[in-house]
């Protein structure tokens, strides 16, 4: 959409840092806000303006990752020492020199919200503006920790925190860290840089201080440009987040019972009139048909949910299920399941890896794995297919209409022909043709009399 206005110009994204503010056992640019790392929603946003020559500066800890996540679709330097984010641009010196492009465009891996209309709007303004800097800023009500922005008659400058009077940290304008630059500009300053200032790093803050045509572009809404430096304002950023995808959500006729409790991933599809009470998760891929009714407690994970169906309290990962499929209160869907139309699926049911074919019901207690299972079979209380023999797994069939008794297990493999019957309490290894009556079970014994002969015999 904004690939025409950016064709001329390349990213760079400061995903070096260790996050020492944070207290984790883990490479910040990896933290996520709504499951998804950092790192992935600056890189997004950068992608969705049309920017395709990106470099990510990074460690050499969080290169195999970023690898993994984005391929071929970046380049890569490594900051071997940790001197400031202007140390860290500068290590991608050479593929700014080399790349041929007019302006590059600098995000910090940090700060995850700068999108890609903010990002295009504010070089359309570096353009007619003729800027060797722009940098997107917004006012907030507690700037505290950002870099403020000092204008001195239409020209800028940026002061850290830690290096900020007491007026200037009373500033409300602060900078997002997303800037673009003039490549030429940039260049010209980067080793002119010094880290004369309270933390002792290189700031590329202070190339917007060196450069003297410079401006500010004001971000539309104050959260795109929040960072996560703290515990706190990781925090911060997913309540954000939370309440910005259910406000659109709501918006495009999904009905909420209470917010409370309820996280949603950015990349979950809800249909119109869908209701979701409270406590409810819906992470990763997830489409989610119309007219739903997600009660609390459910966890639903890159699952697709057709039109019309009701999930209580329950799991599902990985899965697909048709429309009008009834499944818990606190059932199981494991990866790798196909659910058909009108299935009901009830308590403490665990399906995995399994197909279940339309208006089947499997209505309690049952375990059902790696099965193939036909129309209108009807699973019985407790009845289990017994796929694991400790060492490997089997694939049993159930054709359509089979009715399986409660209790009764099927040792897989086996294959329950159509129509046929299971009686209660079987143990099946053994096929099942269609329309039979399988019994695999003692015939019972009674004894009468038994407790009066027991007594009996022990008082005489
Ligand atoms: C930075 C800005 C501040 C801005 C704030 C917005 C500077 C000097 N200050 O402060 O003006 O308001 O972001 O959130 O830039 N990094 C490296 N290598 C390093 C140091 C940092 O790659 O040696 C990367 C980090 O991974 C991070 C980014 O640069 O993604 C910013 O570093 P950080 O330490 O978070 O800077 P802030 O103090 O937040
Ligand atoms: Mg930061």
């Amino acid at each position: 959409m904004w690939g025409e206005k950016v064709k001329d110009t390349c990213a760079v994204i400061l995903a070096a840092g260790d996050g020492k503010r944070m207290c984790l056992g883990r490479v910040k640019i990896f933290c996520e806000v709504l499951f998804k790392p950092l790192i992935c929603w600056v890189f997004e946003n950068c992608k969705q303006t049309g920017i395709s020559d990106i470099c990510l500066v990074c460690s050499k800890d969080g290169l195999g990752r970023l690898k993994d996540y984005f391929g071929s679709g970046a380049k890569y330097v490594i900051q071997e020492e940790k001197l400031g984010s202007a140390h860290a641009a500068a290590q991608a010196e050479s593929f700014l020199r080399s790349g041929g492009k007019k302006d590059v465009l600098i995000l910090l891996g940090d700060v995850p919200f700068v999108d890609a209309k903010t990002i295009a709007d504010a070089y359309v303004f570096h353009e007619s503006e003729k800027n060797e800097v722009t940098v997107i800023a917004a006012n907030l009500e507690n700037p505290f920790g950002y870099g403020r922005i000092v204008d001195d008659s239409g020209r800028i400058s940026i002061v850290e925190e830690k290096d900020a009077t007491q007026e200037q940290r009373k500033i409300s304008l602060v900078n997002s860290g997303a800037m673009w630059f003039r490549i030429e500009a940039l260049l010209s300053v980067l080793d002119k840089i010094d880290n004369n200032n309270a933390s002792n790093e290189y700031y590329i803050t202070t190339a917007v201080n060196l450069l003297s045509k410079s401006g500010c572009y004001i971000a539309s809404a104050s959260h795109v440009i929040l960072g996560a430096n703290t515990n706190e304002q990781l925090l911060h950023l997913n309540e954000v987040a939370r309440g910005k995808i259910i406000a659109a959500h709501n918006q495009n006729g999904v009905e909420f019972l209470s917010e409370s409790g309820v996280v949603i991933g950015p990349e979950v599809q809800i249909g119109k009139d869908t209701r979701i009470f409270q406590n409810v998760t819906l992470k990763g891929k997830c489409q989610i048909g119309e007219r739903c009714v997600i009660t609390p407690g459910s966890f639903i994970e890159n699952a697709t949910i057709g039109n019309d169906c009701e999930i209580r309290a329950s799991y599902i990962e990985d899965s697909r299920i048709a429309d009008g499929v009834r499944i818990g209160p606190f059932a199981h869907i494991r990866p790798g399941c196909d659910i058909g139309d009108a299935v009901k699926i009830g308590n403490y049911v665990e399906i995995k890896k399994s197909v279940i074919g339309n208006a089947t019901s499997i209505a309690h207690l049952s375990y059902v794995g790696d099965c193939e299972v036909g129309s209108k079979v009807t699973f019985g209380c407790g009845s289990i297919v017994v796929n694991y023999d400790g060492k490997n797994k089997y694939k049993t069939k159930v054709e359509a209409g089979a009715f399986v008794g409660c209790n009764s297990n099927l040792i897989s493999p086996v294959n329950i022909g159509k129509d046929s019957f299971i009686a209660a309490g079987s143990t099946i290894t053994d096929d099942v043709g269609e329309g039979d009556l399988a019994i695999a079970r003692a015939r019972q014994v009674t004894k009468p009399g038994y407790l009066r002969q027991k007594r009996g015999n022990n008082n005489p």
